[in-house]
């Protein structure tokens, strides 16, 4: 068993934060989505890994991962000139693939529970492909299955505006050698791409047997910044508390549920969890809420902080209302002015978005 994970595309629907940076390694309570990805597959025993990288952000995405020695993993990678659909990725991972099975995993999807039982599922099944659905509250945005009374898959299509179920396509799909046939038949769709859901569907018209598994869990596409914001407050849920032996604690109140990395300090502050402060933060004089991600190198002083997600070497100091639902980008800094006339100063990125009240 093989694993793909598709990292490539463009992330439109996280800017600003993606124009500088690969939608995959935005963290989620402190890991990046893409690790997340590669340590579920790992724990599924998994360690032939190819990663599907795009042409702008393929480099960052290598120097952050790396050949896959940390989590015990063999990593390749496969250039895909343009993003060019889903199905296209998996086109050209063939020499990489061969005709082992392999589980298809997109590089910015958060599951509950992993993908252990399913990879096991499918590894001694004859199966030709398993998907993985769940049900959602707004099927337009996904892939959506259409089931028969016997659990079957009588059709599957690619965000429909009109949705025959509610049962969306997770981005985590398992395949054998049948699926080439398919790849190299179907056409692109109406927005030019060459869809998964397409070749699938293929697959079932061809006769091949496609086990749809409907999973109950929490599951997370972090294409927005409200489903970045959604997924950090699952994960931090779940997340085993840790303080750092390390990290300097001093007239301050943190609760059971807070994890503090290594060098953090935590100074005349509240902490309320579950929450996670990064490696070399300081927060002082401060109070972080619940869902509340902080990564490393941030600096925090006078100011409150709620289900947010602050990046790497930010600085917010001395602002006098409460910050939430909020994400800010890396080398970020937000402070007061003390000099008159008062005025609201501001240099944003393009497509960044500001809410006063
Ligand atoms: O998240 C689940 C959904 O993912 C499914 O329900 C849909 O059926 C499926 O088409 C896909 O839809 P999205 O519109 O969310 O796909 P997105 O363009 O966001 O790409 C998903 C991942 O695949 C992302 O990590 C980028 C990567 N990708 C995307 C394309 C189009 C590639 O590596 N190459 C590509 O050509």
């Amino acid at each position: 068993m093989k694993a793909l994970i598709l990292s490539g595309g463009k992330g439109t629907r996280l800017y600003p934060l993606t124009y500088t940076r690969a939608k995959q390694l935005i963290p989620v309570a402190n890991k990046p989505v893409l690790f997340r990805v590669i340590e579920a597959i790992r724990e599924a025993g998994v360690t032939d890994i190819g990663i599907v990288i795009g042409t702008n952000t393929g480099e960052e995405i290598k120097d952050a991962v790396g050949n896959g020695l940390r989590w015990g993993a063999n990593i390749e990678y496969i250039l895909q000139e343009s993003p060019d659909g889903l199905a296209h990725a998996v086109k050209i991972s063939q020499d990489f693939l061969g005709d082992d099975r392999f589980v298809m995993f997109l590089g910015d999807n958060v599951i509950q529970g992993g993908i252990s039982g399913l990879i096991s599922d499918f590894a001694s099944s004859d199966w030709n492909s398993q998907i993985v659905l769940t049900a959602v509250e707004n099927p337009s945005a996904y892939g959506v299955a259409k089931l028969r009374d016997d659990n079957s898959i009588e059709k599957l299509i690619e965000k429909p505006k009109d949705p025959p179920s509610n049962l969306a396509l997770v981005g985590i799909y398992m395949f054998d050698e049948t699926i080439w046939d398919a790849v190299h038949a179907i056409q692109p769709s109406a927005r030019g791409e060459l869809e998964i859901t397409d070749a699938i569907q293929w697959l079932i018209e061809a006769g091949h047997r496609v086990y749809p598994h409907v999973h109950t869990g929490w599951w997370i596409d972090t294409g927005k910044p409200t489903d970045m914001l959604e997924a950090n407050s699952l994960v931090l849920d779940e997340l085993v508390p840790t303080i750092s032996p390390d990290a300097d604690i001093k007239n301050s109140e943190v609760d059971s549920r807070v994890t503090i990395e290594r060098g953090a300090k935590v100074i005349n502050s509240i902490i309320r969890g579950p929450a996670i402060i990064g490696e070399d933060t300081v927060i002082e004089n401060s109070y972080v809420g619940p869902f509340s991600s902080i990564y490393h190198h941030v600096t925090i002083q006078n100011c409150e902080i709620e289900r947010s997600i602050i990046l790497e070497r930010s600085m917010i100091t001395d602002i006098d209302v409460r910050l939430q639902d909020t994400i800010i980008g890396r080398y970020a800094s937000i402070r007061r002015n003390w000099k008159k006339p008062r005025a609201l100063k501001m240099n944003l990125g393009d497509y960044s978005n500001l809410w006063l009240d």
